[in-house]
């Protein structure tokens, strides 16, 4: 019977075939280790010299590293390892002979192994990162699912710019210029006006020349957007959704985490509700730090973001910008025009802003001031205008970066190593 790795603990002590490649290899006079995967797992195979025909065992002890096999043995209990089980050999079947696999067991360069990203994906360590992101999916599709939400795909192909237009990746659109989509925002909103309770899940682009461990040009974002919800009950929403995304990825990958050697302490304690800490407080905070430098009005860098993380032990939301430093949508403070009802979620040891959220203006009036300010002219805007004229309602919303979860969840150091295939200030291949 062909079955996977992953589901091998329901056939102990049976015979069944595995289709699997070779990750790794150890022999000696009379027995080879087969380290075996089968993208659902590893699992280790042994061929004992005197239990199998010598045909076989000759194959095993000379097979190069990504050969792809059928092997077919007994499953046997194995305490050692991180599976349980591992498999008595008894046949073997070569499907393809690899030679000369450019990553071997030795320690590699980056740009090396991000030249052969390709083949990358196919070790452990990687594979357990890809893992990770894929629980996120899964619990943040159940999260909105199981709470109401619609899912709406948002267009890749836009006229208009919710981010600003420096970071816009231009394209022709037959006689038109078109847009790569940096966020889904703004149609989400529309959406939010015909569904109520929405969520997109898809690829944004930002044609942005930062080169740090925290940007990519092509990113994954998550953006709910709510009709009838203000500022502060979207908060809780967040940190709902971000406490269920990481208990189920305590729970779900628990194998991922051991091989990555997840300290998953910390990540136990990510429980609803966060801190929150004005960014008036914030400044405050970080001149207390040390950082003598900044002044109201200016937005905090990696180093500033880290410093605030480190005075709490949950991700910390920091609230109520300054209007000038964030994007032209956002909802005035009543009473305190210059600061705006957003939240960014700042994930702690390091990682970063993973959400960027806000309640959205909602008056005619004052959105029309604010394209005057930002220069939002032309046709492409107009339909968004027109939100707020046909049943404008409070509402708010905001954006999770995908793979700046994945690299705090998994405890990578970039994000690169959080996306399939990475596209990167100077990457483009494979
Ligand atoms: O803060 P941002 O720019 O917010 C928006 O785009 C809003 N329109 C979202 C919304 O309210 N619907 O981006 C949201 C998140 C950030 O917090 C960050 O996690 C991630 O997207 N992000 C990036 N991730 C990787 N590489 C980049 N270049 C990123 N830029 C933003
Ligand atoms: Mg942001």
């Amino acid at each position: 019977m062909k079955v996977t790795i992953a589901d091998v603990k329901k056939y102990e002590s049976k015979e069944v075939t595995i289709g699997a490649w070779l990750s790794n290899k150890r022999s000696s006079g009379k027995i080879a280790f087969l380290q075996l995967r089968d993208g659902t797992g590893f699992m280790q195979g042994v061929v004992a010299k005197n239990d199998v025909e010598e045909e076989v065992f000759q194959l095993a002890k000379n097979m190069t590293q990504e050969s792809s096999l059928y092997v077919t043995g007994k499953i046997v209990e194995d305490k050692r390892s991180p599976l349980g089980y591992e498999m008595q050999v008894s046949s073997i079947e070569l499907i393809h002979e690899a030679t000369d696999y450019p990553i071997t067991p030795k320690e590699h360069g980056t740009e090396f192994l991000m030249d052969h990203r390709h083949l990358w994906i196919r070790s452990k360590k990687q594979h357990a990162v890809l893992k990770i992101r894929n629980e996120i999916i899964r619990s943040t599709y159940q999260f909105f699912n199981d709470n109401g939400y619609v899912k709406i795909d948002p267009p890749i192909l836009t006229g208009s710019s919710a981010e600003g237009t420096t970071e816009l990746f231009h394209t022709k659109y037959f006689d038109e210029e078109a847009y790569l989509s940096q966020s889904g925002q703004l149609y989400m909103e529309a959406a939010a006006m015909a569904f109520g309770k929405v969520f997109s899940f898809g690829p944004t682009f930002r044609a942005e020349k930062s080169k740090t461990r925290r940007h990519l040009i092509e990113f994954w974002m998550i953006e709910p957007e709510m009709a009838f919800v203000d500022h502060e009950e979207s908060l809780v929403i967040q940190e709902q959704y971000v406490s269920f995304v990481v208990q189920s990825v305590l729970e779900n990958c628990k194998m991922e985490l051991d091989v990555l050697e997840r300290d998953t302490s910390k990540l136990e304690q990510v429980k609803a509700p966060f801190p929150r800490i004005s960014y008036d407080d914030a400044i405050h905070l970080l001149k207390d730090k040390g950082f003598t430098d900044i002044e109201w009005g200016e937005d905090f860098g990696a180093p500033h973001e880290t410093a605030i993380a480190e005075s709490f032990d949950k991700p910390v939301f920091i609230t109520n910008y300054p209007a000038e430093i964030k994007a032209f949508y956002m909802k005035p403070v009543p009473g305190r025009p210059e600061v705006v009802l957003c939240a960014d979620l700042i994930a702690p040891e390091g990682y970063g802003e993973i959400i960027g959220g806000s309640e959205r203006i909602d008056d005619l009036e004052l959105m029309k001031q604010r394209y005057e300010e930002h220069n939002l002219t032309g046709e492409a805007y107009e339909w968004y205008l027109e939100l707020r004229k046909y049943g404008s309602v409070p509402h708010s919303g905001f954006g999770l970066g995908l793979e700046r979860t994945v690299a705090w969840l998994s405890g990578v150091d970039h994000v690169r190593e959080t996306i399939p295939f990475p596209r990167l200030l100077n990457r483009l291949y494979p």
